[in-house]
């Protein structure tokens, strides 16, 4: 991994999902979540503000040191147990069935197999076991001209934020996981370009 990768990406997404309106959308998506969570793609932490009083342990999986660094004022502020439980969503190093809840905000754009990182979600992830999900991906159907951008812009921007797709339809990615989802809100995230902003938020069950 080279240095623009490893020491700038981390910081650029620090600040750009750190701004006030994904904030709103961080509280949402943090409602009802409870007991031992599993948080993928924790970057620096972003969300710990958000957790109810009802979570009891998160095991945060980043691959980022510098992300994981970053996180540290958010880590101490909070008085929920937060560990770096793991590097690779792809392959979490936990039991079946250990997890009350999971947690993933703007990471599926980004693992590279993040189909394998949702049936892995799924494996761990005790039956019943709820993934609350806020993810930008490919714009809602009829909505041709925006995903005519999407496909034009999508490699300048994985190359610029070191892996980032613009084009996954997240909510088929869920269901072909095996996930049901419960609630489900798709919508142009305010202060984003359209292309950049099509977001799913939402509830999905893991039936076990
Ligand atoms: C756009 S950032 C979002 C960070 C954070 N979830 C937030 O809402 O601010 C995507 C995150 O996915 C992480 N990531 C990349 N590959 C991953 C993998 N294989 N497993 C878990 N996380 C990964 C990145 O390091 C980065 O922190």
């Amino acid at each position: 991994m080279g240095f623009y990768a490893e020491q700038v990406v981390p910081r650029i997404i620090n600040v750009v999902c750190g701004v006030k309106e994904a904030e709103l959308l961080r509280r949402r998506v943090c409602e009802g979540l409870e007991g031992k969570v599993l948080e993928i793609g924790f970057g620096s932490g972003l969300n710990v503000p958000f957790y109810p009083e009802a979570v009891t342990w998160v095991d945060a999986v980043e691959p980022s040191d510098v992300g994981w660094r970053l996180a540290h004022k958010r880590v101490a502020a909070t008085s929920v147990h937060v560990e770096r439980g793991g590097l690779d969503g792809q392959a979490l190093p936990f039991a079946d069935d250990s997890f009350d809840a999971a947690l993933s905000t703007w990471t599926l754009c980004t693992i590279p197999d993040a189909d394998a990182a949702l049936r892995e979600v799924r494996r761990v992830l005790k039956p019943g076991g709820t993934l609350h999900f806020v993810e930008h991906g490919l714009a809602p159907a009829g909505d041709e001209n925006v995903r005519r951008w999407q496909r034009r812009l999508d490699h300048l921007e994985q190359r610029l934020l070191d892996g980032c797709h613009l084009t996954r339809p997240i909510v088929d990615m869920l269901t072909t996981a095996g996930f049901v989802i419960t609630d489900l809100d798709v919508f142009y995230e305010k202060g984003a370009p359209k292309p950049f902003g099509a977001d799913s938020l939402g509830i999905a069950v893991s039936p076990g």
